[in-house]
């Protein structure tokens, strides 16, 4: 299996180092580190744990939906982005992934699909097989920037069709979802009474020159579920705190909030100090972004100065979020590339194919390393193609 050989080059190299007395230069160049709390970056450690020891926690009071309060700083959260949200439409969840699989159970019966671009993250495919649900891939196509194959995405709604997924932006393509876009997915769905599901997760990491626009914001002319939660805006993955924003026309957004309750009151999965924490959490979020920004366009100018000087590597647009795909010569597969990359320069970078990229030729390298690192790692991939042979 493909993630095995890459998972054996790593550990053999790990091996390597520990039995060579963890000497110099056979350290691994991490270009796939997604874990923002092991980036380096400066956390409020003091603020952060004193929201925690709120007197609040020490009763249960539960509340399917999650408390009020919390519930309100995510409204204050798309205030400022202008989007407008009122409490009753939120629901807590422990994550954006167990946000999914309520949404996922409140539309589907066992065997139902949900379409979902490709290239995009690779977790949904294990949540939906946990709850029985068939995801069909709708391709996105590279052409100045990313699109959506509308073509190829209405070919592949069936009568069993429940739902659109959209990451806006995506993971790990970077693009935004652009306005046109939105308007002829909700014209889909209402076509074939579905509902849709945004992921937007890294909705605050836009690069410079390119703007963000939640689909909270604006009018919902179909069932629309609007996802996030700390893991990146706050980058505080840890303490397990996203939610879901339903939208949508009055009947069906009525009967969703119903069937979401249920859902919630089942679980009761929020715990009471993360939630009392949660306005007090996502008060800083600006400054952990300004860092995170800071990171991933500074590792953007470096990647594209290195990239000046090598004719063979290219990197495709980045709108958004913490990772760049790169072009690299298709000489073999990308796994078989990225076992070589670890064995013969150290650095670990993740195939293409591990997003669902077509074909061979794609690298994904994430933006959140440190640029020391970052550096090294990219020279690194550079090295293996000094000449079109590779
Ligand atoms: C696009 C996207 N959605 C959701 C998640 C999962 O987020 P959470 O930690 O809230 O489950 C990730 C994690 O990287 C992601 O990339």
């Amino acid at each position: 299996m493909a993630e095995t050989r890459l998972a054996c080059a790593l550990g053999e190299r790990e091996a390597l180092r520990l039995r060579s007395g963890r000497a110099a230069g056979l350290e691994i160049l991490d270009l796939t580190a997604s874990n923002p709390t092991r980036c380096g970056f400066a956390y409020d450690e003091a603020g952060i744990l004193a929201a925690l020891g709120d007197r609040e926690a020490l009763v249960y009071d539960p509340e399917p939906r999650g408390m009020l309060r919390a519930r309100e700083a995510v409204c204050r959260y798309y205030a400022e982005r202008e989007a407008r949200v009122i409490a009753e439409r939120i629901f807590l969840t422990t994550s954006t992934s167990e946000a999914y699989s309520w949404l996922f159970r409140l539309l589907c019966d066992a065997g139902d699909e949900v379409l979902i671009a490709q290239p995009s993250y690779p977790l949904f495919d294990f949540l939906a097989q946990i709850e029985d649900v068939r995801l069909v891939t709708y391709p996105l196509v590279y052409d100045h920037g990313w699109q959506i194959d509308f073509a190829e995405l209405r070919a592949r709604v069936t009568p069993r069709t429940k739902a659109i997924a959209v990451v806006h932006p995506n993971n790990p393509t970077g693009h935004f979802t652009k306005e046109a876009e939105r308007r002829e997915l909700e014209r889909i769905c209402a076509e074939h009474g579905l509902a849709l599901i945004v992921d937007e997760v890294f909705l605050d990491y836009a690069m410079s020159g390119f703007e963000a626009r939640s689909f909270a914001s604006g009018t919902h002319s179909v069932l629309t579920f609007v996802l996030s939660g700390i893991s990146k805006i706050v980058a505080l993955p840890q303490m397990k705190a996203a939610w879901i924003a339903a939208f949508g026309p009055r009947r069906e957004l009525k009967e969703a909030l119903g069937r979401l309750e249920v859902v919630a009151d089942t679980f009761l999965s929020m715990n009471t100090p993360v939630q009392c924490a949660l306005p007090a959490w996502l008060a800083g979020a600006e400054g952990m972004q300004e860092q995170i920004r800071a990171r991933t366009q500074g590792n953007l100018a470096v990647l594209d100065q290195l990239l000046l000087q090598n004719r063979f590597v290219a990197r495709l647009e980045v709108e958004a979020g913490w990772y760049a795909v790169l072009r690299v010569p298709a000489l073999g597969s990308d796994e078989g590339l990225a076992v070589r990359l670890v064995e013969e320069r150290g650095v670990s970078v993740h195939p293409g194919y591990f997003f669902g990229f077509a074909g061979d030729g794609w690298l994904v390298v994430s933006l959140l390393t440190p640029e020391a690192e970052f550096r090294r790692g990219v020279e690194g991939i550079c090295g293996m193609f000094v000449s079109a042979r590779g």
